[in-house]
């Protein structure tokens, strides 16, 4: 994924310069670039971590130049210094450029081909410009009338986080804001529907208004407007409902409305390109569900909980262990530092289905027990015995669901992907599988995710009826 440069990427870029170029620029320039040189964009493309190709624009009033682009050794000639060229330029182009100027060495033939073949023109010849003697050649581009590739606003409500995200076919982010009510509701212990939903009618124009202004674009550009259909809290889905509903109408474009589960699977693609067929370990505060995705149109359950969530059941240890909601994050803490002390009981569940009631009421009735004898419990001894038993019921079933059906990829999603010992047991058990592990800031609600799945529905044109109602309880299969 495409991104402005940050401090972080610095090592792998000046890495990069460093083998690219025979007077590479040196780190304290790179940082005065993303720091200091209002003037100057510098953009990363990253996958999976890694930092593969780079690329930096100045920007004159209604001309920009490309300064700099690079690609990493092992991923050149991939297509990726285009992808990148074709970034810079629409991202000059919503700033307003008119033009995009360049130099090339006239000896550099793969530099030169890839901008000529991008539309770039040689206007004149400067002589001996480089230090060698060599001549450079002088490129323009008009960006006026470019071809953009569509683009979808993205609306997500469907819980505790009004959100709205602006993404590309390309999937290139122009977007991505999220405000989360969490705070609000952390103070009753759990999310209350009421709050939520007047929360989001306060918030949704204001989320809604700041993503259109950080992408740069006005409405009327994008392709189609997405929201979050189902499942979640009715009253909450309805605000996200109307706003999307009522934008499309206004601005003549079609209606998408997004299972809330396909988003959590799909902004994995923001990572790297998904193979299918694929399995996805879908866990959140709502869902615990093994998903067999044939191709991008076909999911089946082939797992699910009988009872509680497994988020759920984090959310419910930590509010009898008197913990703040969610409970999630502080058992994930907590259980770093507890020692295998207390015993609870394994879910026995037949096929690849969960069960987390009976762990989570185990919990409950050691709990009533030690302090009905006056005993203190050792709450990080207890998240950690919780966490091991629910972890390893969700690692049991996913290593038996692929034996049963061979995938090429496995995939993590939803709110619980965020748990350190769940990825670092993924990461261990899951080695022979191209594996899948969504960063931290995608794991909770986001609009990103809604536009991503998005993306495939504008793809087999799937639109709804301005009639559709949500569902709040809508199963991945519809
Ligand atoms: O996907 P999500 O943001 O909302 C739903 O769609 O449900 O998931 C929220 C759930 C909550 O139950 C929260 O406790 C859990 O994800 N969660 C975690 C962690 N971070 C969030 N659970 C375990 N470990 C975490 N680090
Ligand atoms: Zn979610």
């Amino acid at each position: 994924m495409i991104e402005l440069m940050k401090e972080k990427d610095l090592d792998q870029v000046v890495e990069i310069e460093y083998k690219s170029f025979s007077r590479p620029w040196s780190r304290k320039y790179f940082l005065n670039e993303i720091a200091n040189n209002d003037l100057s964009e510098l953009y990363v493309d990253i996958i999976d971590g890694e930092v593969v190709a780079y690329g930096d624009l100045w920007y004159m009033f209604e001309n920009c130049d490309l300064t700099k682009i690079a690609v990493k050794e092992e991923y050149r000639k991939k297509g990726y210094g285009y992808k990148m060229l074709k970034y810079l330029a629409q991202a000059a182009k919503r700033k307003g450029c008119e033009f995009m100027h360049l130099e090339v060495n006239v000896n550099n033939k793969d530099a030169y081909d890839l901008y000529e073949g991008y539309g770039f023109e040689v206007v004149r010849t400067r002589k001996r410009y480089y230090e060698n003697g060599d001549d450079a050649y002088d490129m323009i581009k008009g960006l006026i009338g470019e071809e953009e590739p569509r683009k979808v606003l993205a609306i997500e409500s469907s819980c505790d986080e009004t959100a709205c995200a602006i993404i590309d076919e390309e999937l290139n982010v122009l977007s991505s804001v999220v405000t989360s009510q969490i705070d609000v509701h952390a103070r009753f212990g759990g999310v209350i529907p009421e709050v939520a939903s007047r929360m989001h009618v306060e918030q949704i124009s204001v989320i809604v208004n700041e993503a259109v202004r950080q992408a740069g674009i006005s409405i009327d550009d994008v392709a189609a407007i997405a929201y979050t259909i189902g499942p979640g809290l009715i009253g909450s889905l309805h605000v996200g409902a109307i706003a999307a509903k009522s934008l499309a109408f206004f601005y003549d474009k079609p209606l998408i409305g997004v299972h809330h589960l396909k988003g959590h699977i799909f902004i994995n693609e923001l990572i790297k390109p998904l193979k299918y067929p694929m399995m996805a370990l879908v866990v959140s505060g709502g869902h615990t569900e093994l998903v067999y995705i044939e191709d991008d149109q076909s999911f089946k359950i082939i797992g699910t909980t009988l009872d509680d969530a497994v988020g759920e059941a984090y959310d419910k240890v930590a509010r009898v262990m008197k913990e703040a909601y969610p409970g999630g994050p502080v058992i994930d803490a907590l259980a770093k530092n507890g020692q295998p002390h207390y015993q609870l009981p394994t879910p026995k569940v037949d096929g690849y289905n969960f069960s987390f009631s009976g762990l989570k009421n185990a919990v409950f009735q050691l709990v009533k027990k030690e302090e009905e004898a006056g005993n203190e419990i050792n709450k990080a001894d207890l998240a950690y015995a919780f966490q091991e038993v629910a972890l390893n019921s969700l690692i049991a079933k996913t290593k038996k669901a692929l034996q049963e059906y061979p995938c090429q990829s496995l995939v993590l999603a939803g709110g619980v992907a965020a748990n350190s010992r769940l990825r670092q047991l993924m990461s261990e058990e899951f080695k022979d599988i191209d594996l899948i592990l969504p960063p931290l800031k995608y794991c909770t609600d986001n609009a990103l995710m809604i536009a991503c799945a998005a993306l495939h529905y504008l793809k087999a044109g799937k639109v709804v009826a301005f009639t559709t109602p949500s569902k709040p309880s809508m199963s991945i299969e519809d």
